[in-house]
């Protein structure tokens, strides 16, 4: 495939995939209905992704508060992610995507935590993309992890690689779908500075063209990280 010229270093974007339930719901289906074309959702987004611009994506699939849904969802987008794994690894180790997950992976299903380090180790070397999925994941537990493993001397810099934990940079953008204006609890630290599109499209019917607008508004933000614009 080939890629236009990028002009500007590589973005990393934060998606909060939301409103896979409602999706469902107004359609007289069953909840784990919506979160199975989430999935579909989630290959577009990722094929689309380096064309944007991107190069680091992180989606919120699981949050820890999450857990709190009746066991019978919980096990069916555990199921999804296993399902997931097995038949996208290979996928996006050819397109060149390197995965990760972020969150705890002490609490997951049987087998499911060898099976993302499995996915880990087959796509290490991808450069295209870095794809991460927030899993069992809590931006306050991440900060409060590293405010006990940090040194009382640590900077700002250590200290941020101890919240990410893969060395992902800071975040440029967050993308909400589904019509819901708040973070829940997503990468916190990581996204002090980050510009925020809010947009009512379900997560289901998220797709290029979509990603492609809210590129194209992040673009015509003026970010100033608490400086003054540049001179024109
Ligand atoms: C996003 O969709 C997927 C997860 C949070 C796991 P939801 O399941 O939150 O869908 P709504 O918000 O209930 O519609
Ligand atoms: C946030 O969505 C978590 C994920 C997208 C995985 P929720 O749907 O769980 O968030 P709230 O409860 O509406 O804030
Ligand atoms: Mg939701």
């Amino acid at each position: 495939m080939q890629e236009p010229e990028l002009r500007e270093p590589r973005l990393h974007v934060g998606l909060i995939m939301d409103g896979n339930g409602r999706w469902a719901t107004t359609r007289g289906l069953p909840r784990v209905v919506g979160h199975e074309a989430g999935v579909g959702t989630v290959r577009r987004v990722a094929r689309a992704a380096p064309g944007q611009g991107i190069g680091t994506l992180t989606l919120y699939a699981f949050s820890s508060d999450n857990w709190r849904r009746p066991a019978a969802e919980v096990a069916g987008l555990m199921g999804l992610l296993r399902l997931y794994l097995a038949r996208e690894v290979e996928v996006l180790r050819r397109d060149g995507v390197r995965l990760t997950v972020i969150g705890r992976r002490d609490r997951l299903p049987d087998g499911l935590a060898e099976a993302i380090a499995a996915a880990e180790a087959a796509t290490r070397a991808g450069t295209r993309l870095h794809l991460r999925i927030a899993l069992d994941y809590s931006a306050r537990d991440a900060i409060l992890a590293a405010a006990r493993a940090a040194a009382p001397d640590a900077t700002r810099e250590d200290f941020a690689r101890l919240v990410t934990g893969d060395g992902a940079p800071e975040v440029d953008l967050v993308i909400r779908t589904s019509g819901e204006q708040r973070l829940s609890d997503f990468l916190l630290w990581e996204s002090a500075y980050a510009e925020l599109h809010f947009t009512p499209c379900a997560w289901p019917d998220f797709g290029e063209a979509e990603l492609a607008a809210a590129m194209t508004a992040f673009r015509s933000r003026q970010r100033r990280f608490g400086g003054l614009p540049a001179a024109a």
